[in-house]
């Protein structure tokens, strides 16, 4: 599942990651569906994401999480 080039993007990587519970979810929040809400709170998800306590049940695995670090490192690509 990992990326194939060096910078991921929003529609083909990081779009696929969200579950349709988490979008439900997060709703209340932000919309993890939404390249606009997703990328205007990517710190804020990544630091979630490293931190493991989101989602809230269960935290992404390592390769799951960088491949989210890398998409913002580059910029949040749609
Ligand atoms: C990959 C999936 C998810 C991501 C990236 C994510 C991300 C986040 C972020 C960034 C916040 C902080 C929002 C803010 O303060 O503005 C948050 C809060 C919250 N999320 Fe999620 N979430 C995910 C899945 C879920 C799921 C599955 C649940 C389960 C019900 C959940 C429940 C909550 C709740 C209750 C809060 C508010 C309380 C808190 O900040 O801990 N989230 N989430």
């Amino acid at each position: 599942m990992a990326a194939s080039s060096d910078s991921p993007g929003f529609e083909a990587d990081i779009r696929p990651l969200f579950r349709d519970g988490d979008i439900q979810s997060m709703r209340f929040r932000l919309d993890l569906g939404s390249f606009d809400d997703v990328s205007a709170s990517a710190d804020a998800i990544l630091e979630r994401l490293r931190a493991g306590d989101m989602p809230c049940d269960g935290a992404w695995p390592r390769d799951r999480v960088d491949l989210f670090a890398r998409w913002v490192q580059a910029g949040t690509p749609r």
